[in-house]
């Protein structure tokens, strides 16, 4: 079904979403406070150089499914839906410019005053979590109205590139809209209802933050690839051979392996390679900040956790885990022993439980590191993971095997688990506290 909408902003999004939208069978009306952007696609021209988007415009405003004005008011009483695209840049000490945005949702708040029937005004630009919230508190307040009944405010971040801008439209890896009103939500379905792409209804803080965490990570991916590259520059190996084997590993490479928010990584392979790589580069007067931050972010990993043990102020602590992951014996590098060293400094009693690791049957390497990092470890360690739980006012879960379900389900009032592996929820510990890392 067809749904009036407007566009506030014709640049870069608002240009290409006018055009596209049209495209999908709506009826848009641009706004833009620049006359000249106005006349442009009154004349069925964009305001932009985008691949495609001279024709889609031409056609559309032949066929009269497109306009646009300046005056706010009047886009606002004939249409439902109103997309916000101005835009949001950076202030010079790197804080977010609202500025925009803010006089934009002033206008529409006046507009709405006069406008009887819902309307429903959908955040587009680029815009950090707690601004939907912002949005709502200033529409209120300008126009009267009530947020959920007489107006809603959806976050809708865009993920279009430049230059592919009308084929991202179109063929977006989702449609995230951040949104707690049904009513709402059901409009957004309508104006995507022929993108061909997964719909998904979050929460408005998550759909907020996603677009900085996704360019966040795409300027992550490029710098380590040109910390790579330079680094093969340098040792004379072709470079782009090096990434083209490397993302034909869609199995850890490319893919969802290692990108759950949890402890920090260990091991006797990451830490070694990774300072081995990062050698070379030095060796060969080359930086690399990238490749040279990620120890320092592993040990913050390790601190942060220390530090919330401590904060939570229970001494009897016990660790379900000690190899540097679930299924192995190897605590070579195990970030979690680091942990515990410290904690042991500090007077904590500690009980250790680990499926896999039974001190007297460790050899070579893997005996040497825990024995020098605790020499006392076999007082702390234990076969017995019901003794551990039930002598420990804090328990942390390190790595996540079978067993502990039952365990945990059997906690009772007083004790809390603190959760490194995304093993357990607040409704599978029992009567405990449930805290996770970082969820
Ligand atoms: N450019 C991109 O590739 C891209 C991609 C995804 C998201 N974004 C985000 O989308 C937002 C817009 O980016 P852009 O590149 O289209 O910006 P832009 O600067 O090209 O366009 C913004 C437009 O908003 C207009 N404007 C300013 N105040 C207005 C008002 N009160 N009413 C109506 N229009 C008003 C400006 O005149 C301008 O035409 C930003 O938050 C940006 O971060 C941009």
């Amino acid at each position: 079904m067809n749904v009036n909408i407007s566009i506030f902003g014709l640049g870069y999004v608002g240009c290409v979403g006018l055009g596209c939208l049209a495209q999908t069978g709506h009826r848009v009306i641009g706004v833009d406070p620049q006359k000249s952007k106005v006349d442009f696609i009154n004349a069925g021209r964009a305001t932009i150089i985008e691949t495609g988007i001279d024709q889609i415009l031409a056609k559309q405003h032949e066929a009269g499914n497109i306009s646009a004005t300046t005056d706010c008011a009047e886009a606002i009483s004939r249409t439902e839906v109103s997309f916000i695209c101005v835009g949001t840049p950076s202030t010079p000490n790197g804080h977010l410019d609202l500025g925009a945005i803010l006089h934009v949702v002033e206008e529409i708040g006046t507009a709405l005053k006069n406008k009887p029937g819902r309307h429903v005004i959908a955040l587009r630009s680029t815009v950090l979590p707690g601004t939907n919230e912002k949005v709502v508190k200033l529409l209120e307040s300008c126009s009267g109205k009530i947020h959920g009944q007489d107006f809603a405010v959806v976050s809708n971040p865009e993920f279009l590139r430049e230059a592919t801008a009308v084929e991202d439209f179109h063929k977006p890896p989702f449609t995230l809209i951040g949104s707690r009103i049904e009513w709402a939500t059901d409009v957004l379905k309508r104006v995507y209802a022929s993108v061909q792409a997964p719909f998904l209804v979050v929460e408005p803080e998550v759909a907020e933050l996603m677009k900085y965490v996704c360019n966040s990570y795409h300027a992550l991916k490029i710098t380590f690839a040109n910390e790579v590259g330079n680094i093969c520059e340098r040792l004379n190996i072709d470079s782009r051979k090096v990434m083209e084997i490397f993302c034909l590993d869609t199995k850890l490479n490319i893919s969802k392996a290692y990108l759950k928010p949890g402890f920090a990584y260990g091991g006797s392979c990451l830490p070694k390679d990774l300072k081995a790589l990062r050698t070379i580069a030095h060796d060969h007067y080359l930086e690399c900040p990238v490749l040279e931050g990620i120890e320092r972010s592993n040990e913050l990993q390790k601190e942060l956790v220390c530090r919330e043990i401590q904060r939570l102020g229970k001494r009897k602590v016990g660790f379900l885990g000690l190899s540097f992951k679930a299924g192995t014996d190897d605590l070579r590098e195990s970030p979690i022993v680091d942990v515990i060293e410290r904690l042991l400094g500090k007077g904590f009693s500690v009980l250790v439980y680990d499926e896999h690791v039974h001190i007297s049957s460790l050899t070579g390497a893997n005996r040497e590191f825990i024995l020098q990092k605790i020499p006392y470890i076999s007082s702390f360690i234990s076969d017995d993971l019901k003794k551990v739980v039930e002598n420990s006012e804090l328990i942390v879960i390190v790595n996540n095997e079978p067993r502990l379900k039952a365990v945990l389900a059997a906690l009772g009032p007083g004790q809390v688990v603190y959760d490194l592996a995304n093993a357990a929820s607040s409704q599978t510990v029992g009567k405990a506290q449930y805290l996770g890392v970082s969820w």
